[in-house]
């Protein structure tokens, strides 16, 4: 799964016009995509013809609501095509969140848990870096920052690859970035200085397609449809698809550094100061429980907790030596599923095994 934040803190530079029209072309190029529409002012929802009255779940809750999983709040926006829509509310998650400690990762932790095999997730950001947008950032493995044909695209370019930095050094992620060059008229003179000073600057990030301007894109934004569903044999759909093979023909190179995160971050009972910590991801369930040779396999257990970030979490002081253990979820006896350490059971299936050393 590659995940790609649309992100600029320039306003009217073409991201949600990429992310609905790239979505599309993945799409229509057989790729499973998810859109996210991580903007309040909702375009990309509405580039796709939904209102505000035609869904009741949203990226809001994606943020809010620990319940709230991918697969519960999307809308299907064509074949292989995916849209969690947004409206005005997704203003109010900045302030909602202020004062938790994980605000940023809400969205990745939220796509690492998502049932869903997506092969791209775009997302689609607001025209500013706050909350939302580095929750798109930290999510992604990758950004594609759409600029347009001015000195102020230049400047925000620049800011942009600032901000990548800052997360790089301030939070270890590294997301690779990819510049598009978008709604260009490539005849002026001065347009021409502006696409050699990008590749003198950029060389590496910079995307081989460009993305000409053609009116097109009004019209079809116009008629709630990508411009790939509107007039696919115009130029500017040509040049999505021409992207969209660009970014697939790479996939074999690209370390998609954000998507192991989530499995890294669950592994298995770690040992901490307050004995072994047990941590387990089981997004539906209403109990889980935790039995084992510490217990005597006692059927009634001992529950875990769900914290904030929707995860199951308790620690235990055992013996040292080795310990076999199950989950119970809901009434059912489960292994482990961040742990791949088993020993056999005698009823034909497996047990966690953990150390404490
Ligand atoms: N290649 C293009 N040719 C012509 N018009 C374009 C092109 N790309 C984008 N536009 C138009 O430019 C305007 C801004 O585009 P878009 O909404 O995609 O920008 P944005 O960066 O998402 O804006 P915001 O910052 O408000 O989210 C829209 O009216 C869109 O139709
Ligand atoms: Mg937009």
């Amino acid at each position: 799964m590659r995940i790609i934040a649309l992100a600029n803190q320039k306003g009217g530079c073409a991201k949600t016009t990429t992310a609905t029209n790239l979505a599309a072309a993945l799409a229509a190029a057989d790729k499973r995509v998810l859109l996210v529409d991580n903007d309040p002012q909702g375009h990309a929802t509405l580039a796709f013809g939904f209102r505000e009255r035609d869904f009741s779940l949203s990226t809001y809750d994606l943020y809010l609501t620990s319940d709230i999983l991918v697969e519960d709040a999307f809308l299907e926006a064509g074949d292989n095509l995916q849209l969690v829509p947004a409206g005005v509310e997704l203003s109010a998650v900045e302030q909602a969140l202020a004062r938790e400690e994980d605000k940023e990762l809400r969205l990745r932790n939220k796509l690492r848990r998502s049932a869903m095999p997506f092969d791209y997730v775009l997302i689609d950001c607001p025209p500013a870096v706050g909350l939302l947008t580095f929750n798109a950032l930290l999510a992604a493995g990758e950004v594609m920052i759409p600029v347009d044909p001015s000195y102020y695209g230049l400047q925000a370019v620049r800011k942009m690859r600032e901000t990548l930095t800052l997360l790089r050094e301030r939070r270890g992620h590294d997301a690779i970035p990819h510049i598009l060059m978008a709604d260009f008229d490539t005849r002026p003179r001065f347009v021409r200085s502006l696409m050699a000073e990008l590749e003198e600057l950029y060389e590496g990030d910079l995307m081989d397609t460009i993305i000409h301007h053609t009116v097109r894109f009004k019209e079809a934004a116009g008629a709630g449809v990508p411009l790939l569903h509107y007039d696919a044999e115009s130029r500017g759909a040509v040049d999505f698809r021409l992207l969209a093979r660009e970014l697939l023909a790479e996939e074999q190179d690209v370390s998609v550094t954000a998507v192991d995160r989530w499995a890294t971050l669950l592994h298995g009972p770690r040992t901490t100061e307050g004995g072994l910590a047990f941590e387990a991801d089981f997004p539906r369930a209403k109990t889980v429980r935790i039995t084992g040779s510490f217990c005597d396999w006692s059927a009634q257990g001992i529950p875990l907790e769900r914290r904030e970030d929707g995860i199951w979490s308790c620690r235990l002081q055992l013996d040292r030596g080795d310990h076999e253990y199950r989950y119970i979820v809901d009434g059912a006896w489960l292994p482990d599923p961040h742990n791949e350490a088993t020993a056999p059971n005698e009823f034909g299936g497996a047990n966690s095994v953990c150390v404490v050393p």
